[in-house]
């Protein structure tokens, strides 16, 4: 499964890159305009190209059309292309102008992803029309009705079933099982903030056994490591 960063933050980006397998970086307008609301002092290209630059060309960086027509959509995504490049996805609202805009990048070989996905049908549509990831959100779907990860389940099926390409890149994380649920249905990739990384690898007893590792060994060897030669 493909871990991503779902951040605008170059320091969460360096943080990650540095301690987890990560594939990539996802943003959205919210994403950044909360950078720019705590302080962030450079604009939004210098912002993405910092985050460029850290991750390198080869990992994946999605960035958001803020755009509502497919005109518009086409347009600000050929100007990102230029300026960020590298492995770079456009993410656009799914939707029919998102549609026309995904079919028309597909052409000129721009990434796309769909994003906003709530249903499975809109999936495979959307897969159909030329999406490389289709972004269902898990957590606004489980604070409505529940069955988040249900419909990561049914989206990852849908796209077997008609053998498409498209992956299903979940989002909107606000706790480890909803990650743990999207990865047994065989979801592909999964975008989550610093905070769900931390918290997926953590757990209490592996701090004890760490903890009961290092009292047994001090209690024998005190503070001599297997580097000493005197063991
Ligand atoms: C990512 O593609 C989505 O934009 C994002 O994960 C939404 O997350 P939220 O529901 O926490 O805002």
């Amino acid at each position: 499964m493909l871990y991503l960063l779902d951040s605008g933050s170059p320091g969460d980006v360096r943080y990650c890159k540095e301690y987890y397998p990560l594939a990539g970086v996802t943003t959205n307008p919210s994403i950044i305009a909360k950078e720019m609301r705590a302080g962030e002092k450079r604009g939004f290209w210098q912002l993405l190209e910092e985050i460029r630059g850290i991750i390198g060309p080869k990992k994946m960086l999605h960035v958001q059309s803020v755009q509502k027509q497919a005109e518009g959509i086409v347009e600000e995504a050929r100007l990102l292309e230029s300026r960020i490049g590298g492995a770079l996805y456009v993410k656009i609202p799914v939707g029919a102008e998102g549609l026309k805009a995904a079919m028309k990048l597909k052409g000129l070989g721009i990434g796309v992803t769909m994003t906003a996905v709530f249903t499975p049908a809109q999936a495979l549509m959307a897969a159909e029309a030329g999406a490389d990831f289709v972004a269902p959100y898990v957590n606004r779907l489980d604070n409505v009705a529940g069955g988040g990860c249900g419909v990561v389940e049914e989206i990852v099926r849908v796209l077997e079933l008609h053998k498409s390409g498209c992956k299903c890149l979940a989002a909107s994380f606000k706790n480890t099982w909803q990650v743990h649920n999207c990865a047994m249905s065989g979801c592909q990739s999964v975008t989550m903030s610093a905070d769900i990384f931390r918290a997926v690898l953590g757990h209490p007893l592996t701090d004890a056994a760490v903890e009961g590792f290092d009292r047994d060994w001090k209690s024998v060897f005190g503070e001599r490591t297997i580097l000493s030669e005197d063991l």
